[in-house]
């Protein structure tokens, strides 16, 4: 193996869901981040795991070698190979795991496996000004919410989550109600833009702790689509800004007033979001409102940093590979 850098080359790769990433790091800059989107899923209303891994498969090649062109390097720059260990889609895992695992015996250099949620708050530690421990995150992805408090990179306690679906999700089955094509998030997010946010009002669940859960919403929605749609056939399609807008404000209300109530009990300074959802207009929105009542500084990803990418994986690797936390060549991916 060669030798240890100070400010180390890591190409990382993520693949655990529809998007094949591949990202290219230097003294913790990003040279290259290129994700290649699968589309195939969005007829199908959701991921298809099956289509997914072979997605991956087609769209690797093609995109590391971007992803080395870009950076402007070739592959013997590289000081280590980093990839997305889990959760996720086992299928898709695979792929970029042997892919990595190949790169890594055929370069000699060591292997990263990081994982996909702390990636995704690892996202922050690119910025200029990162966040100072401790922070608390608000994680809100397709497959995960959770208020983390962030002690350090690698000392994490998830002080809630979702007991049933993730904000995402929330998201993407509204959506899919409403017969908006997979992923459903972000067009709800643009709809909601030209809507009134109190059109129509569904229940905001208050749980013990820091929990969430969107069941309530989900099924609410159903029914009142079901009965709206009896009476006029196109209430959806004649009503669709102020139904997302209104989603959107249910969907956003309910994550913030939880994350308001950790924030009150830990007295911390800093708070921030990450994952898909963080994209989201009206959560900056109020997150930053909520980081000027209470006097916190506010940490907000730039958007290509939200929805999965690998350069975020790259940001996690960086540390892991300052710490000397190097794979094993028998390591493998999980799915949960
Ligand atoms: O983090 P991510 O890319 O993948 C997972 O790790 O799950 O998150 C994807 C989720 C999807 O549910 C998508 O609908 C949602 O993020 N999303 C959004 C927005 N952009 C992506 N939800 C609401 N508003 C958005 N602008
Ligand atoms: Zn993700």
């Amino acid at each position: 193996m060669t030798q240890k850098q100070d400010s180390p080359c890591i190409l990382a790769i993520e693949s655990s869901c529809d998007d094949t990433a591949i990202a290219v790091i230097a003294n913790n800059k990003i040279l290259a981040n290129v994700v290649s989107s699968q589309k195939i899923h969005e007829i199908h209303g959701g991921v298809i795991p099956e289509l997914a891994g072979r997605a991956h498969l087609q769209f690797i090649v093609p995109v590391y070698n971007k992803a080395l062109e870009l950076a402007g390097i070739t592959a013997q720059h590289l000081d280590a190979i980093a990839y997305t260990q889990g959760p996720g889609l086992i299928g898709s895992l695979l792929v970029g795991a042997q892919f990595a695992k190949g790169l890594s015996l055929g370069l000699n250099i060591p292997t990263i496996t990081v994982n996909h949620l702390q990636a995704h708050i690892a996202a922050h530690y690119l910025s200029d000004t990162p966040p100072q421990f401790p922070f608390l995150c608000l994680l809100v992805s397709g497959g995960h919410t959770q208020i983390v408090l962030m002690y350090s990179h690698s000392k994490i306690e998830i002080i809630g989550s979702t007991i049933d679906d993730a904000a995402g999700e929330a998201f993407d089955k509204a959506a899919k109600m409403m017969s908006i094509p997979y992923p459903g998030g972000p067009l709800i997010d643009r709809y909601a833009e030209l809507g009134n946010p109190l059109a129509y009002s569904f229940p905001i669940a208050k749980l013990e702790g820091f929990n969430y859960s969107f069941s309530g919403l989900k099924t609410s929605l159903l029914y009142f689509i079901q009965k709206q749609t009896k009476i006029d056939p196109d209430f959806v399609d004649n009503n669709l800004n102020d139904l997302c807008a209104s989603i959107r404000y249910t969907i956003v209300k309910t994550l913030i007033q939880t994350f308001e109530k950790a924030i009150s009990k830990y007295q911390i300074k800093e708070i921030g979001i990450a994952g898909g959802v963080s994209a989201n207009r009206l959560l900056r929105q109020e997150l930053l409102i909520l980081g000027q009542k209470h006097q916190l500084k506010v940490h907000i990803p730039p958007f290509e940093y939200c929805t999965d990418n690998a350069a975020m994986i790259a940001a996690a690797a960086h540390q892991h590979y300052l710490n000397s936390q190097f794979a094993k060549l028998s390591d493998t991916p999980f799915a949960r």
